[in-house]
């Protein structure tokens, strides 16, 4: 079954992991944001299902996105020389690694408790663990000052529907960014909608392949997270698969603005 809400069918797999019952693990606050309606059904709901997969199996979230890294060109585009640098969705720390040392400070704000536990250990086995603050939030509501920022950063996280960030989030974006800094949506999906807002679209070429550990750990994470590819992944039996073969937009390009408030 594809829903409106699964129209790639990416998320098949995802959905049949986690069930109504498993919503147990969501806060008040994280319940209000992503099942507002009270009925919600992870089921028939993929942006639900991953945020029970954050909560759930958050190791297995982080051998995923382990394998998918960024393009250096994003990487390379991102600056050098920041006061503070602020992360909304910080998730196990794909971007925010790569942050330590662009800045004097890195705030990496994430609601789900399970992620920010891999962020902190991580942080800490590279000897960072002074470097960022790691902090509870979302969105539409970030725990830091007005302006505080040079640079507000996403990565894989935001998204024009209002428990991903939405109106609120992006405005509460730009109000940590000073003036002249910059907000950053990195891989972002929703083109139209940030064009729309201003933001301006950057895109790196190169062939991009995805690096999982192992040709066994390629077919068992393609089995769940990317379904339509399951079965040509273990064909190939390798542990590099082109974005081509899973069937999604490399992490190769970014949308941004200049805040001039
Ligand atoms: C696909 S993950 C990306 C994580 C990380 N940025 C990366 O690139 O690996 C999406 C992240 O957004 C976070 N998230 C979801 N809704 C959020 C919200 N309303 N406010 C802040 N973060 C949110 C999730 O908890 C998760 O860590």
């Amino acid at each position: 079954m594809v829903t409106a809400e699964d129209p790639t069918g990416l998320g098949r797999e995802l959905r049949r992991r986690y069930t109504a019952a498993d919503l147990g693990v969501l806060t008040h606050d994280e319940l209000s944001r992503f099942a507002p309606a009270g009925d919600a059904d992870p089921q028939a709901d993929v942006p639900l299902a991953w945020e029970l997969l954050y909560r759930l199996e958050p190791e297995l979230y982080d051998r995923l996105v382990s394998a998918e890294r960024l393009h250096p060109g994003v990487l390379g585009w991102l600056p050098r020389d920041a006061d503070r640098i602020v992360e909304v969705g910080a998730g196990a720390g794909r971007l925010t690694l790569e942050l330590i040392g662009r800045g004097r400070e890195v705030v990496a704000i994430e609601p789900a408790a399970p992620l920010r536990q891999i962020l902190i250990r991580k942080l800490a086995e590279a000897e960072h663990g002074d470097r960022a603050r790691v902090v509870h939030g979302f969105f539409d509501d970030l725990p830091v000052a007005s302006g505080c920022a040079d640079l507000v950063v996403a990565c894989s996280a935001f998204t024009p529907a209002a428990g991903h960030g939405g109106e609120a989030g992006l405005s509460e974006m730009e109000r940590a960014c000073r003036p002249g800094g910059c907000v950053a949506i990195i891989w972002p999906n929703h083109l139209k909608w940030l064009a729309a807002h201003g933001y301006t679209y950057v895109s790196f070429a190169g062939p991009m392949a995805a690096e999982f550990a192992s040709r066994q750990e390629a077919a068992e994470l393609a089995r769940i997270f990317y379904p339509r590819a399951a079965a040509e992944v273990r064909r190939l039996s390798q542990r590099r698969v082109s974005y081509e073969v899973l069937g999604i937009n490399p992490p190769r390009d970014l949308a941004f603005k200049m805040v001039t408030r």
